[in-house]
């Protein structure tokens, strides 16, 4: 079975299908800022220690990723109700490297209530909070939904991409680093930092 991507997407969103296994992997590629921002534009992300087996995305500058170094690298895991449209969504993962064991990790949420900045961590097994994210035809990572609640009644437009990435210095467990970071809404990021980037994919 096919689902549309708007259908796919909507449920995605809501919830409803928890039970999607997201399995199938794309090819590693390595994930570079484009910003106007000078310090951060055509430098890489790289996962980096935020808690036992969680890890962020962060803008240490790195202007040469290197596929020997598992910490550059991510994939796109995506299910079977994933479709084209403005691009495939699905999971990022990210390969966590134990002594004894190899653990693909999820990219999902970390919300605070209290801000409309979210930070995006890796953690171990499903949270709830899963980011679906997907690549537009330009390459360009967005977060899709057909929802606008703005319009009485709220309106389903169908899927549109959105791309409201922000490079903060964020500290939420404990770490002050440079990390990617969502936005929720079309409004300014609370947190001063913040800085507007948009991210794409190198195939290693
Ligand atoms: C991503 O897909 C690969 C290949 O099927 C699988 O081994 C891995 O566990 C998946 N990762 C997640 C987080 O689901
Ligand atoms: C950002 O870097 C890209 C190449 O990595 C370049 O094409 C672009 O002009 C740069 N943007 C700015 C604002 O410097
Ligand atoms: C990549 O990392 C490996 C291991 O640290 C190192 O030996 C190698 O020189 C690096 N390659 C580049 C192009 O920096
Ligand atoms: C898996 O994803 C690739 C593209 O990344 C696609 O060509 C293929 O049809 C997908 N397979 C399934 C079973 O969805
Ligand atoms: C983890 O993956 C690497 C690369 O595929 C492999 O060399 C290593 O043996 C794996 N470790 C475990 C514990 O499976
Ligand atoms: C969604 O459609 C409504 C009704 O046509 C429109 O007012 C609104 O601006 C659209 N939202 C977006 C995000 O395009
Ligand atoms: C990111 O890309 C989108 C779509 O092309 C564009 O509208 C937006 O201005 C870009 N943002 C930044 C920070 O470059």
């Amino acid at each position: 079975m096919k689902l549309s991507t708007t259908l796919a997407t909507t449920l995605l969103s809501t919830g409803t299908l928890t039970q999607a296994q997201f399995t199938n992997q794309s090819s590693s590629f390595y994930l570079e800022l484009l910003t106007d921002d000078a310090t951060y534009n055509g430098t890489f992300l790289s996962a980096c220690h935020e808690g036992a087996a969680i890890e962020g995305l962060c803008a240490f500058g790195d202007s040469m990723p290197n596929a020997t170094i598992t910490s550059d690298i991510f994939q796109l895991n995506s299910s079977i109700y994933s479709s084209g449209g403005s691009g495939v969504s699905g999971e990022l993962t990210y390969e966590l490297r134990g002594g004894n064991f190899n653990l693909s990790e999820p990219l999902a949420y970390s919300i605070n209530p209290a801000s409309n900045v979210a930070s995006l961590f890796f953690y171990p097994g499903t949270t709830g909070d899963s980011v679906y994210i997907a690549f537009d035809a330009d390459g360009l990572m967005n977060i899709q939904s057909s929802l606008d609640d703005t319009t009485v009644p709220a309106s389903d437009n169908g899927t549109i991409s959105y791309y409201r990435f922000y490079v903060c210095t964020t500290n939420n467990i404990g770490y002050t680093y440079p990390t990617l970071n969502w936005v929720f809404g079309d409004g300014a990021p609370q947190n001063p930092t913040c800085c507007p980037t948009n991210v794409t994919r190198i195939f290693v």
